[in-house]
């Protein structure tokens, strides 16, 4: 088992500062950070090959080396806005190890030279709130955080900040937006929150996984983390297992294990002896995949040469006694409450995708309605102001290509079993 992320996660007390440094050696890799230049740490991270754990998996040391030459100040968001339904990663990560996301935010604001960095958790944690603000002021008390860090001249401050559970406060800009103390909308890209981003300075936003993973790296090299993995997904996932199986939880593997052993070996197989019929493997964003592709390795190329993608890194796993409408339904639900409103396709898309679904899984459906909600569909994908549009299109629209039998099974022949507009 090779574990980076959750190795001694179940250690009692590992929240408490002294058992941290005792039990994974905490804090240690700051002194190996400090040797180095910050732009030495942002080429360890680039040739570590570590790829964002948010949802795009895009390139974690690139991302850094992004940001404006000279502007000052720059700040760090860390999103631990965790709302992609079936994920559940950044939870346990904060609930059982605060202190290694602290060390994850001290090194990535050393490499970028930022002096003020923010949690953002999602409303819901308000649990963690408390658990995280003793963790840090703990580690302002041993003198890693706060002025001249180790005797570095390196200063860095600490606040948590708490959302009010809106899942569009995940995406980077509305999450910035959100902190800066407005409602939580997105802002049009470019500029890119590295260039202008919090209060208009440089940002980085990284999310809580990625930056857990930055002290293995920093402790041991970027070629121990490199040589983890395929060739272009590096380094180990957290994958939250959820749905029809009958352990799930959350999970880390080596990038390329393959899906079905996500759901058999780690999460213990199909519940009551059913038949696997459909996986979602990346959070309910993305489009779901039929049981014949469930060899499919669980690395970033290999899905999405399935038709599918990564993302957040949850495995929605759906057995043969469910009609894949109804799941459909469910996230269609999801998004119609969660679309911010902003933009004209997004906002009346998922309404209709919503009562759409809502007719046929009633058994009141159309032949013609499969057809209007591939159209509908069609007019949301890459239409949309944010990714949330295309997001709720993805298990709609993979739904009808792949289950076209579930939908006649609601309501009889249908006039099209083609969706258009797959994203
Ligand atoms: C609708 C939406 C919701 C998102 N929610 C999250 C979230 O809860 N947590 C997260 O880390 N990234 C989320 N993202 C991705 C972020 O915009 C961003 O890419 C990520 O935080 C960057 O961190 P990374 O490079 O470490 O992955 C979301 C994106 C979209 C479009
Ligand atoms: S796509 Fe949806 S969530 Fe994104 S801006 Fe438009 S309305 Fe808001």
């Amino acid at each position: 088992m090779t574990e980076i992320l959750f190795k001694a996660i179940n250690t009692p007390n590992l929240t408490s500062i002294d058992v941290y440094e005792q039990t994974l050696d905490g804090y240690q890799s700051l002194k190996k950070a400090f040797e180095k230049k910050p732009e030495e740490m942002v080429e360890l991270v680039k040739a570590s090959g570590l790829r964002g754990r948010g949802g795009a998996g895009f390139p974690t040391g690139l991302k850094w080396s992004f940001l404006a030459k000279d502007v000052f100040p720059r700040y760090l968001a860390c999103n631990a806005d965790e709302s992609e339904p079936g994920t559940c990663k950044d939870r346990e990560l904060i609930m059982k190890n605060p202190h290694l996301l602290i060390e994850g935010m001290i090194l990535c604001s050393y490499a970028c030279q930022i002096e003020t960095g923010y949690l953002y958790m999602r409303g819901e944690f308000w649990e963690y709130e408390e658990l995280m603000d003793k963790a840090i002021d703990d580690a302002y008390a041993k003198g890693y955080l706060g002025k001249n860090i180790m005797g570095t001249g390196f200063n860095l401050d600490l606040y948590t900040h708490m959302g009010a559970g809106a899942y569009i406060c995940g995406e980077e800009s509305a999450l910035l937006t959100s902190l800066e103390g407005y409602r939580g909308e997105p802002r049009l890209k470019p500029p890119f929150p590295a260039v202008e981003g919090l209060y208009g300075k440089p940002t980085i936003v990284n999310n809580v996984e990625t930056l857990c993973a930055i002290p293995f790296i920093t402790r041991n090299g970027p070629e121990a983390y490199s040589a983890i993995g395929t060739e272009k997904s590096k380094g180990t996932k957290l994958v939250s297992v959820s749905g029809h199986v009958n352990k799930p939880g959350n999970y880390e593997i080596p990038l390329g294990t393959p899906t079905i052993d996500l759901i058999e070996k780690y999460a213990g197989g199909i519940r009551n002896g059913n038949k696997l019929k459909a996986f979602i493997p990346g959070g309910s964003s993305v489009p779901m995949l039929p049981a014949s592709k469930a060899d499919t390795p669980y690395d970033y190329e290999s899905l999405m040469e399935a038709g599918t993608m990564l993302g957040s890194g949850a495995l929605i796993v759906i057995d043969d006694t469910a009609n894949v409408v109804t799941e459909a339904l469910g996230l269609a639900h999801f998004y119609m409450h969660e679309s911010c409103g902003k933009c004209t396709p997004c906002r009346e898309g998922t309404r209709w995708m919503y009562q759409i679904l809502t007719d046929i899984n009633n058994k009141q459906g159309k032949p013609e309605q499969v057809e209007l909600l591939s159209d509908i569909c069609d007019n949301m994908s890459f239409k949309c102001f944010c990714p949330l549009g295309d997001a709720a299109v993805a298990p709609v629209i993979s739904s009808i290509k792949y289950f076209p039998e579930d939908y006649e099974e609601l309501i009889g022949s249908m006039k099209t079993a083609q969706p258009v507009g797959t994203p």
